[in-house]
């Protein structure tokens, strides 16, 4: 099986997203000009391209691209060449237009953007797989080509008819028969029984809340869905000329696709990262997603996209101060990039992305931007050979589970207020600030090599991944899980006693007699080696073997147990502050023998391992000094480091 390292060789490829199309030839021998001048070795052509490619039904129009290629080969820049197929052409919505997406309400989705195909349909499948054949026949053994890219971020959601169809054959294979769908998805409640498959239809716009269950294989199927078109693609272009490697990008911890399933369908795990530079801890941001996809990849991975500047899709976007893009680019690399890109390469003059930065940007070539770009094209040039391939440690992991995120974030539950990927980054955020690196792992994986484990929220946790989570702490392993976790069972039914009875023993609880989501803005004090305040939850429990660690000192659980362990199983039944959390953690990670990367970190100053360098990262508001023991050599300044290295603001230190 190929793998990233085939096409970076012993190189941190660099590059953008190039969209030729949008300028004139003239222009594309200056962007080689500029490319040269600042290291890109890789650019990504083709997302949207095919309008271009077809501009009507079953043509063809390669003469651009061939020279594309070709200029890219001579230049010794590679390719990673994209199927268009996340933009289907004007004529395809036109003349088939169940070939675009229908909303919750049976709306159309129309052309006029992007993205606008529904997975299901056989006519955009069909053309899909006739563009990406020939495709694959034209270049699959060209020189320039280094990876091949699917699609662009593969994010529809369909409610047509078609899809109705494709649901229910999904369901089919899924439960056999229409009494084990009944039964898993509890349709005795409100007289929602069906009687047959054909009655059956995805979880559309309803006069009340929807069926849960329903909701929850709805998700399930989309990804499946979205990934049957990923593949189909895929599987045409490996079997082309050369077998390359083949990746999609996926947005950042989206809840669209379950990535886990995906990751392993790819040769390389992509993803487009896009932290808010004016979100004091963007920081932790990225690493979180980097650590996300590095454990997806299980190795090196790809930024496909970032800005090197401002984007366009919030409601206030503010371009990157000096030196941001660079601190963020060797963040990447420091947990385990292989490949540092950008959406995109020229900065465009019309359409919708026209205020998104680009490398070029439209200052063009004596712009800050693309100054800055040059440098950390010159740094990465630096690096590459010392970091390329390099694995990055980890002890910990957090568990992660797609399947657990569908069923809790929906709608009547205990709390709105409680959304999964702002607890997960909770407990990302606690290890990141205790200097912890951290993998991420699907709960049914094997996690015997982690000292560590945590659960910030799984609410749905299925019999094999309870059966893993106790045996990993019967092995020897350390648990800390956070609220209502292990609550419901794999079809979202919920567990009697509100905890699984396996998990319960393990934590040492006899019953869950309620969960008590705590309303907007209102927090406990709990108190137990300090105080602290209790966020977004409380649980009234009874213990049975567990110690009390801590207790709720005011509202109505006052006296109850708030943090609880049995031995080396660890349960909190609340979010605790950001600095009590991050204490706790500090804690349970030494007793489990686990130390931080650096010990001493002034706040604000990331310290990653990657192979044998350690990189110093300053995501402080001003410059930092950081005292490291021993000696070591810089190799960003190629000079000697005895024991200090000041950091400006933004800037970072690579240690040998
Ligand atoms: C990504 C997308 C790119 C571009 C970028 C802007 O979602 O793949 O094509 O739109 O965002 O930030
Ligand atoms: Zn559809």
């Amino acid at each position: 099986m190929p793998s990233l390292s085939d096409a970076t060789g012993s190189r941190v490829l660099f590059g953008g997203d190039y969209n030729p199309e949008q300028w004139p030839e003239e222009t594309w021998l200056d962007d080689v000009r500029l490319m040269k001048d600042a290291g890109v070795t890789s650019v990504t052509v083709g997302v949207f391209s095919w309008a271009r490619i077809e501009p009507r039904p079953g043509e063809r129009d390669f003469g651009w691209l061939d020279r594309v290629m070709d200029l890219m080969h001579r230049h010794g820049i590679g390719v990673v060449l994209a199927t268009p197929t996340a933009s289907p052409p004007a004529w395809m919505g036109n003349r088939h237009p169940e070939t675009l997406p229908r909303a919750e309400d049976g709306s159309v989705v129309w052309y006029g953007s992007r993205q606008h195909f529904c997975p299901s349909s056989p006519v955009y499948r069909s053309y899909a797989a006739a563009i990406t054949k020939d495709l694959a026949a034209r270049y699959g053994d060209h020189p320039a080509l280094l990876m091949w890219h699917i699609n662009n971020e593969y994010c529809t959601f369909c409610w047509c008819d078609e899809t109705a169809r494709h649901f229910r054959r999904w369901l089919r294979h899924r439960y056999t028969t229409i009494e084990a769908l009944n039964e898993a998805w509890g349709t005795a409640f409100w007289s929602q029984r069906y009687d047959a498959w054909e009655e059956v239809i995805p979880p559309r716009k309803a006069q009340y809340l929807r069926n849960p269950a329903c909701v929850l294989d709805f998700r399930r199927f989309t990804s499946d869905a979205l990934l049957e078109c990923c593949t189909a693609e895929r599987d045409i272009v490996v079997a082309s000329a050369r077998r390359t490697p083949v990746t999609t990008n996926f947005m950042p911890f989206w809840i669209g696709q379950d990535a886990w399933t995906w990751a392993e369908e790819e040769d390389v795990v992509s993803v487009d990262v896009y932290p808010d530079p004016t979100d004091p801890l963007a920081g932790q941001y990225g690493a979180m997603i980097q650590d996300m996809t590095r454990s997806q990849a299980r190795g090196p991975w790809m930024v496909m996209e970032q800005a090197a500047g401002a984007v366009n899709f919030r409601p206030v976007n503010v371009p990157k101060p000096r030196g941001l893009g660079r601190l963020w680019s060797l963040q990447a690399v420091a947990r385990g990039a292989d490949a540092v890109c950008h959406f995109q390469w020229r900065q465009s003059r019309q359409g919708a992305e026209k205020f998104h930065s680009a490398m070029v940007s439209h200052a063009g070539e004596h712009g800050r931007t693309y100054q800055e770009i040059k440098r950390i094209g010159a740094d990465l040039a630096r690096l590459g050979e010392r970091v390329a391939g390099a694995p990055v440690p980890a002890e910990v992991a957090i568990l992660h589970d797609w399947n657990s995120w569908w069923a809790d974030e929906q709608e009547g539950r205990p709390s709105a207020e409680v959304h999964y990927p702002t607890v997960v980054r909770a407990w990302h955020r606690a290890l990141w600030e205790a200097g912890l690196t951290t993998d991420f792992a699907h709960p049914a994986h094997d996690l015997g090599r982690y000292s560590l484990v945590v659960v910030p929220r799984l609410y749905l946790l299925g019999d094999a991944a309870v059966d893993n989570l106790v045996a990993y702490v019967r092995g020897g392993g350390t648990l800390v899980c956070g609220f209502q976790s292990g609550a419901a069972d794999e079809d979202d039914r919920i567990r009697p006693g509100g905890m699984d009875e396996r998990l319960r023993d393990l934590f040492g609880i006899r019953l869950v007699h309620e969960w008590w989501p705590l309303p907007e803005g209102e927090e406990l004090v709990c108190d137990g080696d300090r105080s602290f305040r209790g966020l977004l939850w409380a649980e009234e429990l009874e213990t049975s073997t567990a110690e009390t660690v801590a207790t709720y000192r005011s509202g109505e659980v006052e006296g109850l147990p708030a943090l609880l362990r049995n031995g080396r199983a660890w349960y909190f039944s609340t979010l605790p502050d950001p600095a009590a959390l991050r204490a706790l953690l500090t804690e349970v990670a030494h007793e489990a023998g686990v130390r931080p990367v650096l010990e001493g970190r002034p706040a604000g100053l990331e310290a990653v391992r990657r192979g044998d360098l350690l990189f110093l990262l300053n995501h402080a508001p001003g410059p930092l000094t950081v005292t490291v023991p021993g000696r070591h050599r810089e190799l960003l300044t190629d000079s000697p480091v005895d024991g200090v290295v000041h950091l400006e603001r933004h800037g970072v230190a690579v240690l040998a």
